[in-house]
């Protein structure tokens, strides 16, 4: 089964332009408690190089583009987020890394919960451990 989960959104047009709409339990599959937002990211920059605990994420890059690296501890995916009518959905225990932004990316980060450091695995070693626990 593949890392990559992408959800794909209804673009509601007309001839005045496009709109997507994102609700909770509707096409995002979780309870959504935060949103965050990254933009402006300085050329050749990576970000990400974490998992979650207990944490389900949909990204979206409503502009520009990026690529978005999941790993489960056994395999490695990648996948060119481009559009913004696909989401990117990220479950517990995924080691996420972001590259190759393009200068005018906006990356929209829907998530299940709060902003809570200790629910973040930062090491990559500390990840592997913690994936071989739960599996
Ligand atoms: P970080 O998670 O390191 O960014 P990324 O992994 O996407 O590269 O977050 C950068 C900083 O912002 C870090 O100090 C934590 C803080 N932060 C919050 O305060 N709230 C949030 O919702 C997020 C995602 C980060």
């Amino acid at each position: 089964m593949s890392l990559i989960k992408t959800l794909e959104f209804n673009v509601l047009g007309d001839d005045r332009g496009s709109l997507i709409s994102l609700e909770q339990n509707k096409n995002i599959p979780f309870d959504i408690k935060r949103i965050y937002y990254i933009f402006d990211t300085q050329q050749d920059v990576s970000r990400g190089f974490h998992a979650h605990r207990n944490l389900q994420q949909v990204a979206v890059c409503v502009k520009g583009s990026c690529r978005f690296t999941l790993d489960d501890g056994q395999t490695r995916e990648s996948i060119l987020m481009d559009s913004p009518n696909v989401g990117l959905y990220i479950d517990n225990h995924k080691w996420r890394e972001m590259h190759d932004f393009s200068e005018d990316c906006v990356l929209i980060v829907l998530a299940s919960d709060y902003y809570e450091e200790a629910d973040y695995i930062r090491d990559y070693d500390e990840f592997l451990k913690e994936v071989v626990k739960n599996a």
